[in-house]
């Protein structure tokens, strides 16, 4: 069945000019874009979207630099989405990403690893709806 999932090029690979390469690349993958905003978060809302990971020693780092340039998130459609976009993205830490995948391609490091992917259907829809109203009816 055709599902959706959702990401956000991040801050290093905006400033740098990738975008269009990176939205180029996932539409290639039979991707629809669904939904597509260019924006800014600040370091507090940043904390609110990465929540889960507040225990974590790169919490406050992470904040700190997803707030630091524009964003771009987006929900994407495609059979088997949230799975079929982690492949297409590659591993976390480019070290470990797949030829071709697009943090092999774009990423600067664990950290600055250009874009997010969902990691399940449900946070697929928490993490769009963070971003995206009514996408439902679209
Ligand atoms: P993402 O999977 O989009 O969501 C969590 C983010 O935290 C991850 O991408 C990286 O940007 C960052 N991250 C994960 N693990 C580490 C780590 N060990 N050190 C620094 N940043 C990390």
């Amino acid at each position: 069945p055709t599902n959706r999932t959702f990401t956000m090029i991040k801050p290093d690979a905006v400033k740098d000019g990738h975008s269009g390469s990176i939205i180029k690349m996932i539409e290639a993958a039979g991707f629809r874009v669904v939904a597509l905003k260019k924006t800014l978060l600040t370091p507090e809302r940043a904390g609110e979207f990465y929540a889960v990971h507040s225990e974590r020693p790169f919490y406050n780092d992470l904040c700190k630099y997803m707030s630091s340039g524009p964003i771009v998130p987006m929900i994407l459609e495609k059979e088997n989405a949230v799975a079929d976009f982690r492949t297409l993205i590659g591993a976390t830490n480019p070290a470990n990403a797949a030829e071709g995948t697009i943090r092999k391609l774009f990423a600067i490091s664990m950290e600055a690893n250009a874009i997010h992917g969902s990691d399940s259907d449900e946070n697929a829809q928490i993490e769009g709806s963070f971003f995206f109203a009514h996408v439902d009816q679209y």
